[in-house]
């Protein structure tokens, strides 16, 4: 697999996405002549399954290894200090390097540690989830969640290189793979048959873990997300087309309460909900439109079923306050791969199309959902 080079104003770096990549980790980290030592925090999960493997990467350096608990709690301020105190009780300096190997929570808190420690460390990143390798760690985005809501302190400190290693996903729980199968939708949406081709062949086969498939899905996602967000480093305004299916998504995770459907989850029932409203406002249900509802709906039978009340999400999105005749901001696809940002969307329709795509998970969800410990109620 060709490495991507994301190319930003002030320095690039890349993103490598292959199989039994530690060799590779090993080169990347050689790049960086001067380092010292290395800091590596892992993910408890991660490590447990799979820090043999990683460790065997770092031979001849100075390590200093940190677990960090799993789930979203850890990206909070204690982690943070903990975080902070453990770099300089070590005395960490800048020719020291920081690794942080786990999924989105992981890469978010100890990017956002290396921001913030003597003003700036370098980093690398080794995602071990779908949703990290295609989404979270890339962009450059760091953070912690506070009492006040999601992702509000934070900074853009871009790490010197991702590593995608597509081994450490077998141990992935079948969940977490279709939640990040769903932002590997979205950007479907947004760049068409390029990722279309290999999702649809991926969810046509029973293994959601085919290595080689997982590659080429990684590589093209992750590479629309490098240059979307290059394009757009400070999140001003393309970036804003890798929000299709997220104003659903939000009120949806909120209204279910949220950890009952994973972000990602909920991010496939807002892309219905977004296909609907494409629909209802003008775009052709062309073959290609028809394909991709089907793939949404394929993922759809994926998740667990959860109740999930219309009105309830329609609060949370906050647009119950919305008078009638105002008008609304949705990304809309014209088709597949032709995704744009529109403001003149009618209440009345945004409102149809999250209630048509609310109606069809309660109708479809969980058919395929396998050890979700949640039975779908006998109608
Ligand atoms: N910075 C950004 O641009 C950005 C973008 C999207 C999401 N995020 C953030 O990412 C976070 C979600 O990331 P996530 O979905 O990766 O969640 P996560 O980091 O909580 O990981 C999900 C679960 O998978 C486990 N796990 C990780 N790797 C594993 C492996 N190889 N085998 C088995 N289990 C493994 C973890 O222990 C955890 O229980 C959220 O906090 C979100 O805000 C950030
Ligand atoms: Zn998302």
């Amino acid at each position: 697999m060709p490495t991507i080079r994301v190319k930003l104003h002030k320095a690039g770096y890349p993103i490598v996405v292959g199989s039994n990549q530690a060799t590779r980790l090993r080169s990347l980290i050689e790049a960086r002549k001067s380092i010292q030592r290395l800091f590596v925090f892992y993910d408890a999960q991660l490590y447990a399954l799979h820090s043999d493997y990683m460790r065997a990467a770092f031979k001849g350096w100075e390590t200093l290894e940190f677990v960090l608990p799993r789930g979203e709690r850890t990206k909070s301020q204690t982690t943070l200090g903990r975080l902070h105190d453990f770099l300089l009780t070590a005395s960490i300096s800048r020719s020291d390097f920081i690794l942080a190997c786990g999924g989105g929570v992981t890469t978010d808190v100890v990017g956002f540690a290396a921001a913030t420690v003597l003003r700036g460390v370098s980093w690398g990143a080794v995602p071990s989830t779908l949703l990290g390798m295609v989404d979270a760690a890339i962009g450059g985005k760091t953070g912690i969640n506070s009492p006040q809501g999601k992702n509000l302190i934070g900074a853009f400190w871009q790490p010197s290189f991702v590593l995608c290693d597509t081994r450490l996903l077998k141990t992935l729980p079948r969940r977490q793979m279709v939640a990040g199968l769903g932002e590997v939708a979205k950007y479907g949406g947004i760049e068409g048959e390029a990722l279309l081709e290999p999702l649809s062949r991926l969810l046509s086969k029973d293994d959601l873990y085919d290595e080689r498939l997982l590659a080429r899905i990684i590589f093209r996602s992750a590479a629309a997300k490098a240059r979307i967000v290059t394009s757009d480093e400070r999140d001003m305004g393309v970036r804003m087309l890798l929000n299709l299916g997220h104003t659903f998504a939000h009120g949806i995770e909120k209204a279910a309460g949220y950890g009952r459907i994973l972000h990602g989850e909920a991010v496939i029932i807002g892309l219905l909900a977004a296909w609907e409203l494409s629909v209802l406002t003008g775009a052709r249900e062309t073959s290609k439109m028809t394909a991709y509802r089907s793939i949404i709906e394929q993922l759809l039978r994926h998740i667990p079923y959860r109740r999930v009340e219309l009105d309830a999400v329609w609060h949370a999105m906050a647009l119950d306050k919305k008078r009638q005749e105002r008008k609304l901001r949705f990304v809309l696809l014209s088709r597949p791969g032709r995704a744009f940002l529109c403001d003149t969307v009618e209440v009345r329709a945004a409102k149809k199309a999250l209630d048509r795509s609310l109606r069809r998970y309660a109708e479809t969800g969980g058919t395929d959902a396998k050890n979700t410990g949640r039975q779908r109620p006998k109608p």
